[in-house]
């Protein structure tokens, strides 16, 4: 599931070069705050940090508790979101400066293709950080396509994520600090894996 159309059809294009049969795969273009598959799964993953995404908590309210609607009996799901490198003070204070900084450039025939990043906006009560990314595309030395790509990530922390799990009545299975077997606020990343426990919750703040 995404919302994006583009997206879906990047799935649809590789799931075709795959030998999977087509009654074991199905895609949906939907909002993952608010959907109902009428299914129940083993394994719900959200992938590439798509949580931060939801910028209020009631939108995170609605994606767990469409969790726990599709959740088969034992059934868990993994969130990952990344550990930011600044405490929540100091990225209030810090994370927001001025300019655009490269984060990679690779070489294509005829040309190369970068990505920068802008800090354009930070809501430092919800923690929601709002990078552009700059993606542009060179023949030689000139400029032939820029798209910028508008980003909302609401960030956690160690506790603050497992405190969110919790609230909505899930117990965790696992946590992971990376894919390197990092351990859970060591690593770059921060990976939740969690099953149906107690009642569901929900906070009431934004
Ligand atoms: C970082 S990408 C991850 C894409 C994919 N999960 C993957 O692993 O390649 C984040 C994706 O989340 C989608 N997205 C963001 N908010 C969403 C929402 N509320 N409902 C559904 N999709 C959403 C975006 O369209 C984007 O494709």
């Amino acid at each position: 599931m995404d919302l994006s159309p583009a997206m879906l059809d990047l799935c649809r294009s590789k799931i075709a070069k795959t030998d999977l049969p087509p009654e074991r795969v199905a895609i949906s273009r939907g909002d993952i705050s608010s959907f109902a598959l009428n299914r129940r799964f083993d394994l719900i993953i959200a992938p590439f940090r798509v949580l931060q995404n939801l910028e209020t908590i009631a939108e995170v309210d609605g994606l767990l508790h469409c969790v726990h609607e599709c959740l088969a009996p034992g059934g868990t799901c993994i969130l990952n979101v990344f550990r930011p490198i600044y405490g929540p003070d100091e990225l209030r204070e810090k994370w927001l400066v001025p300019g655009e900084r490269l984060n990679w450039e690779v070489q294509v025939e005829g040309g190369k293709v970068t990505c920068s990043d802008r800090r354009v906006r930070i809501d430092k009560e919800r923690m929601v950080i709002y990078p552009d990314l700059v993606y542009r595309r060179y023949q030689g030395f000139a400029l032939v396509e820029e798209v910028v790509m508008h980003l909302a990530m609401r960030c956690y922390y160690p506790e603050t994520f497992e405190q969110v799990i919790l609230d909505h009545g899930f117990e965790i299975v696992s946590r992971w600090g990376g894919y390197q077997g990092d351990q859970y606020g060591e690593g770059p990343e921060l990976v939740l894996q969690f099953r149906t426990g107690g009642d569901f919750g929900g906070q009431s703040k934004s």
